[in-house]
């Protein structure tokens, strides 16, 4: 496991990863209803930009910071709310003004959206992130941590007492299998809770087996989310959010988000929208 998510905190990815995350949030816990959260591969929770990780990469720079530095006016909201839930976890580290210091990762984002009625399990493998992680949630007694493998986690949690759940699968696609672990991961877990949304986000650097991934999931009632982005020196230049059940709200709130963020995220960004049977071309 050479894979450490610090190197890449806040940047596009995590943008239109966290931007999607925190609508789902918004909208699951709309109604007056429990919500069970179960984030399969969390990381560490929060992230120093300034820190040998990010601050050595930087991509927080071609990202988050992007967006913070925009107009505020005419923000979609879904953005707004996103780029408040940032803030809001920066300025627990020093007062307002100046650069972001710090960037929540996903469990801080879910944690953030969560009511008290609602459960939430964080699962990370990697053993410093995961005392990173039991670090960064001390005290806090609404979050479960789990140093566990994230795809038995999905097997093992579902069906929620809640009858309602938010799966995130946002696996590090370090290993050559990780499409087949997650299809068979998202499988097991849609047999369990057929009702359930699960978010999964995924690179798009194998186009073919990017295809692949989506095609194999075709019978799923889904919405999808790329982004692209100008590469920079073979870096990952594209990825996507697959959402299946999702909130009907969500592609509205996409359709609004989307070329914002690619207006501000800079030249050259696309983002696309699939919601089958309806599909909106690239977007620059
Ligand atoms: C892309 S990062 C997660 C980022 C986090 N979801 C966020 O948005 O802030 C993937 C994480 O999964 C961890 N990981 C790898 N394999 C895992 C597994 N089988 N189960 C749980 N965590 C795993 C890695 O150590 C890494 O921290």
């Amino acid at each position: 496991m050479n894979y450490r998510h610090g190197f890449h905190a806040g940047n596009f990815a995590d943008v239109l990863k966290h931007l999607v995350l925190c609508e789902l949030l918004r909208l699951l816990t709309a109604k007056d209803k429990r919500l069970f959260a179960l984030d399969t591969h969390a990381g560490t929770g929060g992230y120093d930009l300034g820190g040998s990780m990010a601050g050595r990469t930087g991509e927080a720079a071609a990202g988050i910071a992007r967006l913070l530095a925009a107009p505020k006016a005419g923000t979609p909201g879904a953005v707004a709310r996103y780029l408040a839930a940032v803030v809001a976890y920066d300025r627990k580290f020093g007062p307002p003004g100046g650069a972001l210091r710090r960037y929540p990762g996903s469990p801080r984002l879910i944690r953030a959206g969560l009511r008290p009625l609602d459960r939430f399990v964080a699962c990370e493998l990697h053993p410093q992130d995961a005392l990173a992680l039991k670090r960064e949630f001390a005290g806090d007694r609404s979050v479960e941590v789990r140093q566990e493998d994230g795809y038995h986690a999905v097997k093992a949690a579902l069906p929620p007492p809640e009858r309602r759940a938010l799966v995130l699968i946002d696996p590090p696609f370090e290993a050559t299998d990780e499409f087949e672990k997650l299809v068979r991961a998202l499988r097991h877990g849609l047999r369990r809770f057929p009702v359930g949304c699960y978010a999964v986000w995924y690179p798009i650097k194998d186009t073919a087996a990017a295809h692949d991934f989506v095609t194999g999931l075709a019978d799923l009632k889904t919405l999808r989310l790329e982004m692209d982005v100008p590469a920079e020196g073979g870096k990952l230049s594209a990825c996507a959010m697959l959402v299946v059940n999702p909130p009907w709200k969500l592609e509205e709130a996409m359709r609004e988000s989307l070329p914002w963020i690619a207006t501000h995220l800079g030249p050259g960004t696309k983002t696309a929208i699939f919601a089958p049977p309806t599909e909106t071309p690239l977007s620059a």
